[in-house]
């Protein structure tokens, strides 16, 4: 068997399991979010994306279509990466908690810990993706530690445990605050960058 063919069979298959775990996410009733949402939202794009976008949890919008970032600050998210020439649709991009919490909260540590633990690693795992961008203040503790602040990482690039991680702002934050809406915009200017090397590099 030639090796294109094989690595097509390998697609094929990490891409199956990437619904399998689409399909429990869906079914899923492990933590208390279950009880209030619509629609769980397991996250979207190809099972070989290079970059993943983390948010936080599902707001009104994703809850309703059981689509990620759909609402105002997917679309803000969809102006920023346009910006820099990225295709959303080679994206990974899903939440932490992929059930929406009650008013739009802050999602719990024990939901944030279930979740991640059940979902996220796994979609990790099957995904492997080069660079993964964390949004906001919620995506950066969960994955770099309690202690990690948005504010001192914003713009850099944090390895653990053999991942890559870029910090940025939230976009719901960004339509708030000017400010933030400013930095998000530089940040994302430095990414733009940075895979624009990557992919250089490996060609
Ligand atoms: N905010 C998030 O963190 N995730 C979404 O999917 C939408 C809004
Ligand atoms: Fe399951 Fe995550 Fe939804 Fe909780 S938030 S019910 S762990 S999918």
């Amino acid at each position: 068997m030639d090796s294109a063919y094989m690595a097509i069979e390998d697609l094929k298959d990490s891409s199956e399991q990437l619904e399998n775990l689409a399909g429990g996410i869906r079914r899923c009733v492990a933590c208390r979010l279950h009880e209030s949402r619509r629609h769980a939202v397991p996250g979207e794009g190809p099972v070989n994306a290079e970059i993943m976008v983390l948010g936080e949890g599902p707001g009104g919008k994703e809850d309703a279509a059981g689509r990620p970032f759909v609402g105002p600050a997917g679309r803000y998210l969809d102006t920023l990466l346009r910006g820099q020439g990225i295709a959303r649709d080679r994206l990974f991009i899903t939440n932490c908690v992929k059930c929406r919490p009650p008013n739009n909260r802050t999602p719990r540590r024990d939901e944030l810990k279930t979740c991640t633990n059940l979902w996220l690693e796994r979609q990790l795992e099957l995904i492997s993706p080069k660079v993964i961008v964390l949004l906001g203040q919620v995506a950066a503790r969960q994955m770099l530690g309690d202690t990690a602040t948005v504010s001192d990482l914003h713009g850099t690039t944090q390895p653990r445990n053999g991942r890559s991680y870029f910090v940025t702002y939230h976009p719901a934050a960004a339509l708030r605050f000017d400010w933030i809406a400013a930095t998000l915009q530089e940040d994302f200017e430095i990414l733009g960058k940075l895979l624009a090397r990557s992919t250089d590099s490996s060609q």
